[in-house]
């Protein structure tokens, strides 16, 4: 991860969390790690709960637990209620800033800790999903201190959300299942960075590929880009592999389920287990069969038609695979590294406490610029003369 790692070495020049405490909720996974030693070498004492009781690596959450200015609140996968308990432990640490990733940490410090949310200076969100809840609290003048929204990053979106989660989705799809997605009709419900990815990746794999949307513009876009689009009840009797990446809920729900052929395959890649109605799914069966491959559960129909949910419901490309690659990470966990620096170090105007903020855009060509540097890739720069020609307006044709 050279980003991070020239990050990394910034931080530890100067500092910019000398004596903060950061309470960080996040996937539990060596690229985590590789984030925390650069915020503790910017000076910072580190707190770590998992984000999803499914995805945390325990030989991770060992190794980082030993290290100094770290401590980690995380076995894979725990139950509900330890998972929460896991977030109060780390609230415990009376943090002076958070990094979340889905917001049930800044979720339970406002519900069940308020007593803390006075004294944090502010915070990231990793998730589309979680920046989505942040927006719904603020928008209801119950979020307490300034979050950075990193999803909305460009090189983040670009890197991490199309090309790393396009990917890693069908690494976990096809641990779990061995498929040949040549010829297969792949229904991937949502056109955002993420679904656009998986989209692309399955035409890639010889898919034929449906779009399902809500957007309108978006749906447009799929469609210049050569997919088809039609809504999820139309595409349920043909799919044979449906892959949510909306944010949504109960996006396959029961009246779809009950159309899928014979061996159709479920899997989301959308941060919360919501997007499959699962309760539907169970309450259509007659036969559970979980295991019949790992992170496979086979669901026998009263008409004896077999639905294959992949990896629970849950985020497959963590929980059947190993997450988006350190690469793509490499320039998400960067731009959340730098935002939280600079919220550390800003001096925000008083409407920003309690206001989601976007990423600085000078983070976003900071954290481009480095990952150009790691591939030794050289850009032309603007000449006096053509910085003068763009910033003026008498001149034209
Ligand atoms: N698996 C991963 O590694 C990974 C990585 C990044 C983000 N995510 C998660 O994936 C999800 C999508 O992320 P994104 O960045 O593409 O978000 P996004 O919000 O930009 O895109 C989601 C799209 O889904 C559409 N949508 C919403 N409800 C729908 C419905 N019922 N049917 C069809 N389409 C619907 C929206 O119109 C939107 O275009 C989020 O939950 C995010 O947290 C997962």
């Amino acid at each position: 991860m050279p980003v991070l790692g020239m990050v990394r070495a910034s931080f530890a020049d100067r500092l910019p969390f000398a004596g903060l405490t950061i309470a960080c909720c996040l996937h539990v996974t060596p690229e985590t790690a590789v984030l925390v030693r650069v915020l503790t070498a910017g000076g910072a004492r580190v707190h770590l709960a998992a984000s999803n009781p499914l995805s945390t690596q325990d030989d991770i959450a060992a190794a980082l637990a030993a290290e100094p200015g770290v401590a980690v609140q995380a076995r894979s996968g725990v139950d509900r209620g330890t998972y929460y308990e896991h977030i109060h432990r780390v609230l415990d640490s009376e943090p002076d800033l958070v990094m979340d990733d889905g917001g049930d940490l800044v979720n339970t410090l406002h519900e069940a800790r308020s007593e803390l949310v006075g004294s944090v200076r502010g915070g990231c969100e990793a998730t589309s999903s979680g920046a989505a809840r942040l927006r719904r609290m603020a928008a209801s003048g119950s979020l307490g201190f300034p979050v950075v929204a990193a999803d909305v990053s460009a090189t983040r979106r670009m890197i991490d959300h199309k090309y790393g989660t396009g990917q890693s989705v069908f690494d976990g799809i096809l641990r779990a299942t061995n498929t040949l997605v040549a010829g297969k009709t792949v229904v991937v419900a949502g056109f955002g960075p993420c679904g656009s990815g998986i989209a692309e990746r399955a035409r890639g794999l010889g898919a034929q590929v449906i779009v399902t949307e809500v957007d309108p513009v978006r749906a447009l876009g799929a469609i210049m880009q050569g997919f088809r689009v039609m809504p999820m009840r139309a595409a349920a009797p043909g799919a044979e592999l449906i892959i949510t990446a909306t944010g949504s809920r109960d996006v396959v729900g029961a009246a779809e389920l009950a159309a899928l052929p014979d061996g159709a395959m479920l899997a989301n890649a959308g941060h919360f287990d919501v997007e499959i109605d699962v309760p539907a799914l169970t309450a259509l069966a007659i036969e559970v069969n979980p295991g019949v491959r790992p992170n496979a559960t086979e669901y026998v129909l009263a008409d004896g038609r077999r639905l294959i949910l992949l990896a629970e419901g849950r985020v497959v490309n963590l929980v059947a695979g190993e997450g988006n690659p350190a690469a793509a990470m490499d320039t998400s966990f960067a731009v959340q590294a730098l935002a939280l620096a600079w919220l550390a170090g800003s001096d925000l105007e008083p409407g920003a406490r309690g206001r989601v903020l976007e990423v600085p855009a000078a983070i976003d060509a900071e954290v481009a610029g480095l990952a150009l540097a790691a591939l030794g890739t050289r850009i032309d720069e603007l000449t006096p003369e053509q910085l003068a020609y763009l910033d003026s307006w008498r001149l034209g044709s």
